[in-house]
């Protein structure tokens, strides 16, 4: 624990040093506005107006400083990670950046004002983004204040404004993206967030509706302009976001839990049996994650996956044999390091491939340090009881997250209650019950924070969903009917 702790005291002073870099970096950027907005003068600007950029600087650095306080309190593991600030503070400079491009190229009501929320609600989460958004909307209104972005007459009015589109419509786009599922749902937020923005530009604008109609009309335009923009650069710029951060968003799990996503199909081609259990693992995964409140398409999309490194010999995984049984020719040392290097081999196949972390991780931890006991079993037989359990176990580590856990009792529970001959529910109940009992012993879940109330709630939905997927058949009744559709008794026909 004291190792765990001084490694996140080592993160945050690095991530501390990199948020003072993007902090400069910010810096940069505005210095460079001030430049393009006056090219001719822009050292007058600097001598004339210090004492701004002075409050400039100081407001951007507390802006900083409290995007660092909220993670510090709320989520310290994902402030230790120096490259998530990084992600968050290329948010900042790139809406930034967009925002000012529109502004200066088009019109103040033409800034994509929600493209930072909706960048923000997919690559973290609501409460996230809210906070995120708050904080850029500001960010922004300080920017557009100290700098020369707006110098025209009604320069102030205009700042006022921006403020208001960022953080009002950004706000509305972060809820109106929750039924977001897919990347055309995000082209239709852009659409959605149009109309508070026409609402907002048309209170803003009541003073000059009859005075000057045209402007009216053009502010308007140019709002709905930048909500739909909002949009097609949102679309655009999550892709390379997730790409470089890695991060998980809600397209990329259906990409990944997609029956054309390219490891899917090798799984289905070369190892068939291994492709059916990790469906039904994933149906179990996806209800047990609904049920304690987890991420329902993480898990589904970890179960897909976390058997991926059976493809690296398929035959030797008894779902893909049919007659014939490589162990029966091995020794069980052999045979245990073939199963066990699964787990291993998934890992690195996931993360070659550029998979999310926590997917791989999954892959790696489903077994966590159990033994392997059919091939325990065969050794201690051959060896008249000398061999080593810890020979024949599992690599580890043990779960590390509440889904890894989930997968680990859903992937026995599958195999298990498919070989029973009964399966009642109380027999059912029984076997996820000596399942999870058996983990909990060999304290599989010590470095996760799954509760036991988690694990009895994964133990009944379990029980029903497994009822479900391994039902009893009604037996059919023995009658063939022949050519003339005239039923003939199975007995009689022999
Ligand atoms: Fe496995
Ligand atoms: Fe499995």
């Amino acid at each position: 624990m004291k190792h765990e702790g001084e490694k996140k005291g080592g993160g945050l002073v690095g991530s501390a040093l990199t948020l003072a870099a993007c902090y400069f970096v910010l810096c940069l950027v505005c210095f460079l506005m001030i430049v393009i907005n006056d090219p001719a003068n822009w050292t007058g600007y600097f001598l004339e107006n210090y004492t701004d950029l002075i409050t400039l600087a100081v407001c951007a650095l507390l802006l900083c400083a409290i995007v660092y306080y909220y993670y510090y309190f709320e989520d310290r593991a994902f402030v230790a990670q120096a490259h998530n600030v990084v992600l968050v503070f290329s948010l900042f400079i790139v809406c930034i950046a967009m925002s000012y491009a529109f502004g200066k190229l088009i019109d103040i009501y033409a800034r994509p004002c929600a493209l930072f929320a909706l960048l923000c609600v997919f690559l973290f989460n609501r409460r996230q983004a809210i906070l995120l958004n708050f904080i850029f909307s500001v960010m922004m209104f300080v920017i557009d204040t100290y700098t020369n972005n707006f110098t025209a007459e009604g320069a102030t009015t205009q700042v006022y404004y921006s403020l208001m589109l960022n953080f009002v419509c950004g706000t509305f786009a972060i809820f109106a993206a929750a039924g977001a599922k897919t990347r055309g749902g995000l082209l239709l937020t852009g659409c959605v967030i149009s109309i508070p923005t026409v609402i907002i530009v048309t209170l803003l604008q009541v003073p000059v509706i009859y005075t000057e109609p045209v402007v009216f009309f053009i502010s308007i335009g140019c709002a709905v302009f930048g909500c739909i923009v909002s949009g097609i650069l949102a679309l655009s710029g999550l892709p390379i976001f997730e790409k470089i951060f890695n991060r998980l968003t809600v397209f990329r799990l259906r990409e990944l839990t997609s029956t054309n996503a390219p490891l899917l199909v090798r799984l289905k081609q070369e190892a068939p049996g291994t492709f059916n259990h990790s469906l039904v693992v994933a149906q179990l995964a996806e209800s047990c994650a609904v049920a304690i409140g987890e991420n329902a398409e993480l898990a589904r999309a970890a179960a897909y996956y976390h058997d991926v490194g059976k493809l690296k010999q398929p035959d030797c995984f008894t779902e893909n044999q049919t007659d014939y049984n490589v162990h029966d020719e091995l020794m069980p040392e052999l045979s245990a390091d073939i199963i066990r290097s699964h787990a291993r081999d998934g890992y690195e196949l996931l993360t070659a491939s550029h998979f999310p972390k926590i997917i791989a991780d999954c892959a790696r931890e489903h077994h966590g340090t159990l033994p392997i006991k059919y091939f325990y079993n065969k050794a201690m037989r051959l060896s008249g009881g000398e061999a080593d359990v810890g020979d024949y176990s599992y690599l580890g580590p043990t779960p590390r997250s509440r889904i890894a856990a989930i997968i680990m009792i859903a992937d026995a529970s599958e195999a298990a209650t498919r070989a029973l001959k009964d399966r009642s529910p109380e027999k059912v109940e029984h076997t996820i019950r000596t399942i999870i009992e058996e983990r909990m012993d060999l304290d599989q879940f010590a470095d996760c924070d799954i509760t036991i109330r988690d694990l009895s709630v994964i133990r009944q939905t379990l029980v029903e969903t497994l009822s479900g997927v391994h039902h009893h058949r009604v037996e059919y009744p023995a009658i063939r009917f022949n050519r003339d559709r005239k039923a003939v008794k199975e007995e009689e026909k022999r």
